[in-house]
């Protein structure tokens, strides 16, 4: 959408149930009434349900359940994270556009479609899209060390979490980065690098929400252990104010995470975490531990309390319990 339809957008949003004329809109943006009039023609093909009444003016009256960028934008109240929105009505996988866009898009460009075709997981696993989910992902370009990627990935575990918990579900994280409610999977988080030697060029936070998804929708396998906000709540989200709280969340723990307070997330972390406390087996690709979850080390490991009494950290990994 051109940067007027956003503008105009604006006007009428913030201008809630009373009428705004075409002669105050076009001075506000220095277009005439006539442009005014077909910027709002099409902006109702976009699906937005607009009243014109002639001589006292327009009032939006719905907007669609789409992630359209300036429904996003308006109102965001972030710096960095979602200034650059590429939308999508239908991709294989958020996260492989977003790795080719992200040479030349800046930080904080965000990736997003209604539909994913080859949703990814971790550790090659697929990832189910189902209608009524929140497919995005972010390019960030911290300068840092490939070790500190893991404090990223719960940066954005913590993030998701807490703009579940703004909506009044108890979410919960499950290490390294699964959210779930009531025990069971509503958020998974695929974090992807592209790294020079030891130094990071970007990091894609790609995220998957099962926002309004209906349960009767999960595969059969993942049924049981699957679930979703609308699901937990009783009752539908608005995705888009969702989007918002969670883009502004995420950049305040991305800010921590940048200037050294790293140990303000670990410690939110751990006080929002399923896992901390709960016997585990993890399993990395050379080894797997069981013991008890003890806690998360200053660069971001799960520390484990083998049955052995012996202390392990570990980076990454697939975790039971
Ligand atoms: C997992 O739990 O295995 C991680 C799932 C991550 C899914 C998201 S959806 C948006 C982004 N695009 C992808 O292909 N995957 C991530």
């Amino acid at each position: 959408m051109n940067g007027n339809k956003t503008e105009i957008l604006r006007i009428l949003k913030s201008s809630g149930s009373k009428p705004v004329s075409g002669q105050e809109i076009g001075s506000k943006l220095g277009i005439t009434r006539a442009m005014v009039w077909k910027y709002i023609k099409e902006i109702k093909k976009d699906g937005y349900e607009i009243q014109s009444s002639p001589k006292i003016g327009y009032t939006l009256k719905s907007s669609p359940d789409m992630l359209y960028p300036e429904q996003i934008k308006i109102g965001l109240e972030t710096s960095l994270l979602g200034k650059e929105i590429v939308y999508y009505d239908e991709v294989e996988s958020t996260n492989s556009i977003a790795k080719e866009l992200a040479g030349k898009y800046p930080e904080g460009t965000i990736v997003i479609a209604e539909t994913q075709k080859k949703g990814r997981g971790r550790m090659g696993s697929d990832w189910l899209s189902l209608p009524g989910g929140i497919w995005f992902s972010v390019i960030l370009k911290p300068s840092i060390p490939l070790e500190y990627v893991a404090k990223m990935t719960l940066v954005a575990g913590l993030a998701v979490t807490k703009a579940m918990r703004d909506l009044g579900v108890d979410a919960r994280i499950k290490w390294p980065n699964d959210v779930l409610i009531n025990g069971k999977k509503v958020c998974g988080i695929l974090t992807e690098v592209d790294a020079e030697v030891e130094q990071v060029e970007h990091v894609i936070l790609g995220i998957g929400i099962n926002a309004n998804v209906r349960l009767n929708e999960f595969r059969e396998d993942i049924k049981e252990n699957s679930t979703s906000i609308e699901a937990e709540l009783g009752e539908p989200i608005d995705r888009i104010s969702f989007i918002k709280d969670l883009l502004f969340q995420l950049e305040q723990e991305y800010i921590k995470f940048k200037t050294q307070q790293f140990s303000n997330v670990v410690s939110e972390w751990i006080s929002l975490s399923d896992t901390i406390g709960k016997k585990v087996t993890v399993t990395t690709p050379t080894k797997i531990t069981e013991g008890k979850a003890v806690g998360i080390t200053d660069r971001g490991a799960l520390l484990i309390l083998t049955d052995n009494n012996v202390k392990e950290e570990i980076i990454a990994g697939r975790c039971r319990y």
